[in-house]
């Protein structure tokens, strides 16, 4: 298919394999191999470039972009980052002061974070790097190089990207005029797989070589990405991003958002969508236990047909959805605020990690009293699943210790984890009802986060 986006301020137009890669693309030519191939799974960020769209730029990993994602948008790569006159990039510049490289393998990958995060006013550097491996250097000194230039200019080449057109050429680059024509296409080609962000599809073509015959960008379907917030509910399209949606939710859901912080990387969350999240039903997905604990509704659409239901429904059992052929994950609501939400993810490292045990509560408490209670575990069954035993155990019963002992003894009746290479069943069980003692403490006030904790 052809495609035409902006590479280095240049358009390129090229006739490509659907799910060839960006990544790929570029190491195929001799002057562009700046951008590395480490992991080609999205973990270590050597292939990270600056996609900009008329949202702005955002840092991805070029191995799992596959190239229609690309097309109307523009793409800055390391060789993109200097001047056409050789001046280098204020952050390369830091890079060499303050000793950032030594191997120079994921130098790239952070020249290309850092720029992106520079032009973006990010100073969370040590967020906004996460994403990007340094098996040689060690942080501080890239630390060091980031903060230098924070409060200097963006460069001038790098601000005057110039776009295809914005909104006329995207439009005009899409392959769908309106979601319902998207929706009728399904219905005639139910086989065809649907990329979303492709933070997992990705990995089907880089790490299982898997041949995928017929695809559908969901990036080409209009409408699918809004959050609209109708004042109490938050309607999230399938296609908004981990980054949009921990925006929407960081004032209201501060612990939800905190969680998301945590998903992946900055480069994952700029490419993975909710709808992708809830829609390859993982039994560790991040969202949904915590859009269960909030008692999130779920909507599908099927041609003209539309279904909704309460998201715990829609996980049926291990590598199985409430979802028929052609149908497909049109949004998500959920309450926009919910002051007892409390998510907690446990995983083996801090950043860029998957959970072994993601746990999300809401419970009510009135005149020391249970009113009502959402618990919900990721990493603990075979799908993500509310701790029903366990939320019984609580209902009616007075706020006390007693009764938090009594409901972690109920939760053992809940689930009956497994063990793999991220934690044993033991384990698992164990952080579970840690979790949930973590979480009385956690709303008497006390400081529960290894964030909060100092000596
Ligand atoms: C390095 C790395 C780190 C990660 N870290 C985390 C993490 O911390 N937490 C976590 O939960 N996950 C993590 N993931 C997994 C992945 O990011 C998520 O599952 C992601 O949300 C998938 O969304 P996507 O948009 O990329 O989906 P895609 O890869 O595009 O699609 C995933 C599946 O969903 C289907 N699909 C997509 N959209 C729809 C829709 N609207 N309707 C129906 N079907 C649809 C696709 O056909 C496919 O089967 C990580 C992945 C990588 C590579
Ligand atoms: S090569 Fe490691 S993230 Fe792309
Ligand atoms: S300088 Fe060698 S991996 Fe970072």
């Amino acid at each position: 298919m052809n495609i035409t986006f902006l590479l280095n301020g240049e358009t390129v137009t090229t006739d490509v394999a659907p799910t060839a890669t960006l990544l790929d693309w570029l190491r195929a030519h001799p002057q562009l191999t700046g951008t590395k191939e480490g992991c080609n799974e999205g973990d270590c960020g050597a292939c990270s470039v600056m996609v900009t769209d008329t949202n702005g730029a955002r840092s991805l990993n070029a191995c799992i972009l596959f190239m229609p994602q690309l097309n109307g948008k523009a793409v800055r790569t390391v060789e993109g980052m200097s001047d056409a006159d050789g001046t280098l990039h204020p952050v390369q510049q830091a890079m060499i002061d303050h000793h950032g490289s030594q191997c120079g393998f994921c130098t790239p990958g952070f020249v290309v974070s850092m720029a992106t995060a520079h032009l973006n006013g990010a100073t969370d550097h040590d967020t906004q790097l996460a994403g990007n491996l340094c098996r040689c250097t060690g942080y501080a000194p890239i630390i060091r190089a980031a903060e230098a230039v924070q409060e200097l200019p963006v460069p001038t080449w790098v601000n005057d990207t110039p776009h295809l057109g914005a909104q006329d050429k995207l439009a005009e680059a899409a392959s769908f005029a309106s979601l319902d024509d998207f929706a009728d296409w399904y219905v005639a080609n139910p086989e065809a797989t649907l990329i979303a962000g492709a933070t997992d599809v990705g990995l089907w073509v880089t790490k299982q070589m898997r041949d995928l015959e017929e695809v559908a960008f969901l990036a080409h379907v209009p409408d699918l990405a809004a959050i609209i917030d109708t004042g109490d509910t938050l309607h999230i399209g399938a296609m908004a991003t981990m980054t949009d949606v921990g925006a929407a939710v960081a004032d209201t859901l501060p612990s939800y958002a905190e969680m998301i912080r945590r998903y992946g990387s900055t480069q994952v969350r700029n490419a993975a969508t909710i709808g992708g999240n809830i829609a390859n039903g993982s039994p560790i997905g991040d969202n949904p236990p915590a859009l269960i604990a909030l008692g999130a509704t779920l909507h599908l659409r099927r041609g003209a047909e539309r279904r909704a239901m309460p998201i715990e429904d829609f996980f049926v059992a291990y590598g199985q959805q409430d979802r028929v052929a052609a149908e497909f994950v049109e949004a998500v609501s959920l309450p926009k605020e919910a002051a007892a939400l409390r998510c907690y993810k446990l995983s083996k490292r801090f950043d860029q990690d998957i959970s072994a045990v993601c746990g999300c509560f809401n419970v009510e408490v009135a005149d020391d009293t249970v009113r009502s209670a959402r618990i919900a575990f990721g990493g603990m069954a075979g799908t993500p699943l509310r701790a029903s035993g366990c939320e019984a155990a609580l209902l009616g019963q007075p706020w006390t210790p007693e009764t938090i002992e009594a409901a972690t003894e109920a939760m053992t009746s809940d689930y009956t984890p497994m063990t793999d290479m991220r934690a044993s069943a033991d384990y698992r069980m164990q952080a579970a009802q840690n979790m949930l003692r973590r979480y009385f403490h956690d709303l008497a006030g006390a400081p529960t986060s290894v964030l909060e904790v100092s000596l």
